[in-house]
């Protein structure tokens, strides 16, 4: 059998909701690169070895697939790109592939991500604390509203940004929870969705926009079809919050390590060396899950068809072997070295790796671009929590004092 704690199925459950990050790393300390374990009665692996995380991603399709669990029934983005599978998936990923090429995503940066980085970073106020994870929440939200699908109409978007992080939460709740009871029923927690996603379905039904996302895709948006609708909602949320926790890590770190933004402002070329540091060490999606689709024999184990299969960018980043004084923040571990083939993965690996890599990267190094060049950064309060959600967020406010250079 693959080696793992043989009880304590429950006790497990108990940790996994209390202290995920924590717990996980624990077991791959304790076993090695594929553990098996159990939550309450279910049997999970746990895979945080570079082979064996790179094996599974890139045979995404093949012998692995995402859990049911993720291929979710929400009527909001069930039929986007980051929950569906087979030739459907397929099918969109060839669609939406031109919006994401690097010649496309140059354009979007110099046109619009650029133009208002350095307008949004002018109007940052000098005189009080800013708090960094809800501004970052806000500006990443306006940012891919108006690089993507041009923001218009009388109610923009970002006036749903209340909804929208209501359906992120929606969505973690019930990818952890083992009960979910579908979406028509009168269950409480239903019922507080569905009153955020009808928010979001008005803005859809009164768009009349000329979505910069369908041009380039060469397409015409259908309001009334779920389908588009599911596309449009998903690279929103895809996108959101994600790249705000990344740039809000980024920040905090740059503000508890004053050097580095000297550094920064002498040498601008080590940002990537920044950015790559601090998506090691706080990488927005912690934990990504597969499930074998038949039997399987890997490792030298024989798994048998629906085996649940756990991927934790956050615990496989700090592999002592692969990552040297893996808790430190040590940008400089960057400049000489590639990145360790499958032993670093913020945007995933194989087939169904990030699409919005280029843009997310492009993204965070014209914010911190323009932040850089106008203000130094000081920690403003205590040192935030980590807190595991939907994506890695912190538990507790980011407070910094910017002060004009
Ligand atoms: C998929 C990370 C920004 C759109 C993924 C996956 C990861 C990831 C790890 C793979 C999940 C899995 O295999 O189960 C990140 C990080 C970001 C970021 C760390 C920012 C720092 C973005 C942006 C967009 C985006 C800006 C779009 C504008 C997507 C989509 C998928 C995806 C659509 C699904 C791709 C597919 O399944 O084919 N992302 N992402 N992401 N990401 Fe990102």
């Amino acid at each position: 059998p693959v080696p793992g704690p043989s009880a304590g199925g429950w006790r497990h459950l108990v940790w996994f909701h209390r202290q995920p990050l924590y717990w996980l790393k624990s077991l791959a300390d304790q076993y090695g690169p594929l553990t098996a374990f159990r939550l309450g009665p279910w049997p999970f692996l746990l895979a945080s070895g570079p082979k064996t995380v790179g094996t599974i991603l890139r045979r995404h399709g093949k012998e692995f697939v995402k859990r049911p669990g993720l291929k979710t029934d929400n009527p909001l983005i069930g039929a986007g790109l980051l929950t569906t599978e087979g030739s459907y998936w397929a099918e969109e990923r060839r669609r939406e592939a031109p919006l994401f090429t690097p010649t496309n995503v140059k354009r979007l940066l110099t046109a619009d991500v650029m133009p208002w980085s350095v307008k949004w970073a002018d109007a940052l106020p000098t005189d009080r604390p800013v708090e960094l994870h809800s501004l970052f929440l806000r500006g990443t939200l306006d940012l891919v509203i108006r690089t993507l699908f041009a923001d218009s109409g009388p109610q923009p978007l970002a006036a749903y940004q209340e909804d929208l992080a209501w359906i992120m939460h929606h969505f973690y709740h019930r990818l952890r929870s083992p009960f979910r009871p579908p979406y028509h029923w009168p269950w409480p927690f239903n019922r507080r969705y569905h009153e955020h996603a009808r928010r979001l379905e008005t803005f859809f039904d009164h768009w009349h926009p000329e979505p910069k996302l369908y041009e380039t895709l060469g397409t015409r948006f259908n309001p009334n079809d779920p389908g588009d609708r599911a596309k449009a909602v998903t690279l929103l949320l895809a996108g959101q919050e994600t790249t705000a926790n990344a740039l809000t890590w980024t920040l905090w770190l740059l503000a508890t390590h004053p050097h580095w933004q000297q550094r920064l402002w002498e040498q601008p070329e080590e940002l990537d060396g920044v950015l790559q540091e601090s998506l090691r060490l706080y990488p927005p999606v912690w934990l990504i899950s597969r499930e074998t689709t038949r039997s399987v024999t890997f490792e030298g184990y024989d798994l048998p068809p629906h085996t649940k299969i756990l991927i934790s960018p956050w615990v496989s980043h700090r592999n002592p072997d692969v990552f040297p004084d893996p808790a430190a923040f040590q940008p400089q571990r960057w400049q000489s070295a590639a990145p360790p083939l499958d032993g670093y993965f913020p945007f995933g690996g194989g087939p169904r790796r990030c699409i919005g890599q280029a843009f997310a990267v492009g993204e965070m190094r014209a914010v911190i671009q323009a932040i850089l060049a106008r203000y130094r950064i000081e920690p403003a309060g205590p040192e935030p929590t980590v807190f595991p959600a939907m994506t890695l967020e912190p538990g507790t406010p980011v407070y910094v004092q910017l002060k004009s250079r």
